[in-house]
């Protein structure tokens, strides 16, 4: 049976992306480049990137390891400035971290002294939100994301995957325009990993937030995304922006559907170039190159 290509849209699908980019933008990259002085010389990390993200859209960013995803997350949160290019969020440049974008990474960055509602409301109490009214709204966030019952415990007493929604409540308290999320499920087991896509797909839905999603993981990315953008490395530049046309709501059972598959294979030749006929007088340094660390 042939696969449909993903680039042959059908008209739903066309007119769906259509509708998608008449939304306001919220976040604009603006020819964003950024280097770093390495020991060798300089490095750049991303080059000339430009996108605009839309309200309440869903975007994933793929790419080898070193190809600058977590430099052009951070630069997006504030916590590091471009050499040249802009960031812009409602219009306005970005210097600075700001509650108006919420940030979830791998490594669970909860505080271990806090318990969890503490947690959540620690962003509410940056914005000076203190008392019963923060703690009513925290609570509502944590009934989001299924953990009400865990209120009073401590991050060591919750698995993997609810320290992440915690970190996800905490994230989306302060109402952020912008979810900045950098491998969050990265750690997690695949089980779990599953039940926490499931679980984001479903908060998106209730939430008007727009997500800026970093991943390594093909199948996470397609059954995310409404667009991935596709990075490649030395330079970090942007390669491709894929179109997923796997209809919403998304659910597990649509991995094996010809969309899903159609798209994670031109994912899977984006990310994993056909190495030919690799020699043995061929230098090392390609093969390592060529294999990068993308699963
Ligand atoms: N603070 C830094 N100083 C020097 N080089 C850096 C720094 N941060 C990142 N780099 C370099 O920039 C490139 C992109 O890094 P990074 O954004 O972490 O990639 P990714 O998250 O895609 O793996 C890499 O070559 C990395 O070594
Ligand atoms: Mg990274």
């Amino acid at each position: 049976m042939s696969t449909p290509d993903y680039l042959s849209q059908s008209p739903e699908v066309a007119a769906r992306f259509a509708k998608l980019k008449q939304r306001p933008v919220v976040l604009e990259l603006d020819h964003l480049s950024r280097e770093f002085m390495g020991t060798g010389g300089p490095v750049t990390a991303l080059r000339d990137l430009s996108f605009a993200v839309h309200r309440r859209e869903f975007i994933c960013v793929i790419g080898p390891s070193g190809c600058g995803k977590s430099t052009l997350i951070r630069m997006l949160a504030g916590l590091d400035s471009p050499s040249s290019g802009r960031v812009l969020l409602d219009g306005r440049p970005v210097t600075a971290p700001g509650p108006d974008r919420g940030m979830v990474f791998q490594g669970y960055t909860l505080f271990p002294w806090l318990n969890v509602l503490r947690n959540v409301m620690f962003g509410l109490e940056m914005q000076g939100r203190t008392g019963a009214a923060a703690e009513a709204d925290a609570r509502q966030w944590l009934d989001l994301v299924g953990l009400s019952k865990f209120a009073d415990a401590y991050p060591h007493q919750l698995s993997g995957g609810m320290k992440q929604r915690v970190a996800i409540a905490r994230a989306l308290a302060p109402n952020p325009r912008v979810l900045l999320m950098d491998e969050p499920f990265g750690a997690l087991d695949a089980q779990t990993r599953a039940q926490m896509q499931a679980h984001l797909l479903e908060i998106w839905r209730n939430v008007d937030v727009t997500i800026l999603f970093i991943t390594h993981d093909l199948d996470e990315a397609v059954l995310l995304a409404d667009r991935i953008l596709v990075l490649k490395a030395n330079p970090g530049e942007l390669q491709e922006i894929i179109e997923v046309p796997v209809p919403r709501p998304r659910r597990i059972d649509q991995l094996t559907t010809p969309e899903f598959q159609a798209t994670r294979r031109r994912l899977d030749e984006l990310i994993h170039p056909k190495i030919h006929a690799p020699s043995e007088r061929l230098p090392i340094v390609r093969l390592t190159q060529a294999g990068d660390d993308v699963e």
